[in-house]
């Protein structure tokens, strides 16, 4: 049987490609293509899902790190915390702007931000924001590292580009807070565009009004204020996610069901982890990341699945902290340099059958057999 780690042609439906094709033909008789109506629909509706006040649209979600950064003012040689493992963007970000990645390890549980290397970290230089990222779709602990960085000062933005519709309790999804939260939506996502677009999600008014400017070469309607960017979100892109948007409740359900069964299949297994249960109802399973314990038995596992017809894939096989252009810079990361070594993600979509999970149980279980056995 045959899994694959995506299914466009089940996200994409004749309704959508319908309707979709109409938005297209409207914006292009409207002539607006920038910034236009969908773009406030989507992120009024954006927010609200998110339980923010605000949205607000930007090019891709590496802008929306950047731009953040520089709405709490981050600059030359200021020292910004990352987690030890992530997507490069969120380092990218730090470096672009002219601060300095400091590296903070994960938990070796989860891959997220661990608060203990942060407390470490902050024995040094005064970090001024850190970018704790909500990995694979879970929720980074923001809460605890909230409560260490108020008495510092220290900014926190949140890289939610893989967790649209995470929560960090049951109820109250990640986007309820008073940090800047980015998303993307590249292709991907769990919620995508049609190509590249990102948001920053914020209960902070105060901060609002900066980041429009800034999205948009400092504009302001007497004329430029500060030096920004290009980072509008065109027209296009706004139409089919305001489309999207409302199947994301329901597709982030059949992750969590997806994700459910696959903990309930393999917990018998004793040289596969995957992360905590308590995350099945809280994450939004971007990823369904599994350890081994040594990499030879990843790429065993791997190998034998990819005879069996079923994707997997390597996502971050060095931690940031050893990728050759950020070796200049300092931190922990033992903890994440382990988790990259060992850990692949199985295939998880919304529209996979029981039978393709169950298939996928039962080879991952035939594997373990076959090692038992030598
Ligand atoms: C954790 C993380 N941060 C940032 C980004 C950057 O988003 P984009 O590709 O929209 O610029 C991604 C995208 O893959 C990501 O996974």
């Amino acid at each position: 049987m045959r899994v694959s780690f995506h299914n466009f042609s089940d996200l994409h439906p004749v309704g959508v490609k319908d309707e979709a094709t109409k938005r297209f033909v409207q914006i292009m008789e409207q002539n607006s293509f920038i910034e236009g109506a969908y773009n406030q629909q989507f992120e009024q509706k954006f927010a609200l899902s998110q339980q923010a006040k605000h949205c607000m649209l930007v090019a891709n979600g590496t802008d929306a790190l950047e731009l953040c950064l520089r709405a709490y003012d981050v600059g030359p040689g200021d020292p910004v915390g990352i987690p030890s493992v992530s997507f490069f963007a969120t380092a990218e970000a730090v470096v672009n702007v002219g601060a300095h990645p400091v590296f903070i390890d994960v938990d070796p549980k989860t891959c997220l931000m661990d608060p203990e290397s942060l407390k470490r970290a902050l024995n040094g230089p005064k970090l001024k924001a850190i970018i704790p990222v909500h990995l694979y779709g879970m929720p980074a602990p923001i809460k605890e590292l909230e409560v260490i960085c108020q008495p510092c000062g220290t900014h926190i933005i949140e890289d939610a580009a893989q967790a649209h519709g995470t929560c960090h309790q049951p109820g109250r999804v990640i986007g309820d807070s008073n940090n800047l939260v980015t998303y993307s939506f590249y292709p991907t996502k769990n919620l995508s565009a049609f190509g590249d677009a990102g948001a920053i999600v914020t209960n902070d008014t105060s901060l609002v009004d900066k980041i429009v400017m800034l999205r948009n070469h400092g504009r302001t309607p007497s004329g430029h204020a500060l030096i920004g960017y290009n980072s509008r979100c065109d027209h296009l892109q706004a139409a089919i996610l305001d489309l999207k948007l409302d199947q994301l409740p329901s597709l982030t359900q059949k992750r969590r069901e997806v994700a459910r069964r696959y903990c309930q299949g393999l917990s018998s297994l004793e040289r596969i982890r995957f992360m905590p249960k308590r995350f099945v109802d809280l994450s939004s399973w971007h990823l369904f990341p599994i350890l081994l314990p040594s990499s030879q038995e990843r790429d065993s596992l791997r190998a034998y699945l990819g005879k069996c017809e079923i994707d997997t894939a390597l996502f971050y096989q060095k931690a940031l902290c050893d990728e050759l252009t950020l070796s200049q810079y300092n931190g922990e990361g033992d903890a994440g340099r382990e988790f990259c070594g060992t850990t692949i993600s199985l295939p998880l979509h919304p529209f996979l059958t029981n039978d393709q999970v169950d298939y996928v149980i039962e080879m991952v279980s035939k594997w373990e057999q076959q090692e038992t056995n030598g």
